[in-house]
């Protein structure tokens, strides 16, 4: 295991963890329903999405952090149930890794935590969607760690919010 990765802790989120991952998603950079909000509105819309995801509890948010309490990264899996599947399909919906932490391990850590947790929930697979751009797909991040992708199925979006 790389050194770097081997200090660091994976652990369920917790509340008090909003201000934090709201500076981690700022710093990602990407995502344009934030880019009108000002820091205290996405620190507020975490910690209304931490509450939300709690509720639901068919989801399953992970931290990593240093052993100073900084947060380095977070996953977000949701499990969903299918009529035509035997147990939960997993949806990795979020994975983020701040860019000073990247390439050190620690990605690999989340998701081999996340299969074990499918394991223990009894879940069919996992699945998630990679942006061909993205260095991650680019360098076969997911492919590396037992990840298949399929050719066989178009991904479709309806743009209800324009955000
Ligand atoms: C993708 C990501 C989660 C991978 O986690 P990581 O800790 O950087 O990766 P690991 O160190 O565990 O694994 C190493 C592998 O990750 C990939 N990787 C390493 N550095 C990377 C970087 N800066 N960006 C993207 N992928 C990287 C490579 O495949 C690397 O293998 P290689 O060294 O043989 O090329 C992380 O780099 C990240 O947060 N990137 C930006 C956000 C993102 O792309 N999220 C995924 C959206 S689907």
């Amino acid at each position: 295991m790389d050194k770097a990765s081997s200090a660091v802790t994976i652990r369920d989120v917790r509340e008090s963890d909003a201000p934090q991952l709201a500076r981690l998603l700022v710093g990602i950079g990407w995502f344009s329903a934030l880019k009108s909000m000002t820091l205290e509105e996405i620190e507020a819309n975490v910690q209304h999405q931490l509450g939300e995801l709690a509720r639901a509890a068919r989801s399953s948010t992970l931290v990593a952090e240093t052993p100073d309490g900084s947060i380095v990264g977070y996953c977000t899996v949701h499990w969903l149930t299918c009529l035509f599947l035997p147990g939960p399909e997993g949806y990795l919906s979020d994975l983020f890794l701040l860019p000073d932490s990247r390439g050190k391990g620690i990605g690999r850590l989340l998701l081999d935590r996340i299969v074990a947790d499918a394991e223990a929930r009894g879940a069919h697979r996992l699945m998630l969607l990679n942006g061909r751009h993205r260095e991650s797909y680019q360098r076969g991040f997911y492919t590396k760690n037992g990840w298949e992708e399929r050719d066989s199925f178009a991904n479709f979006v309806y743009r209800v919010s324009r955000a």
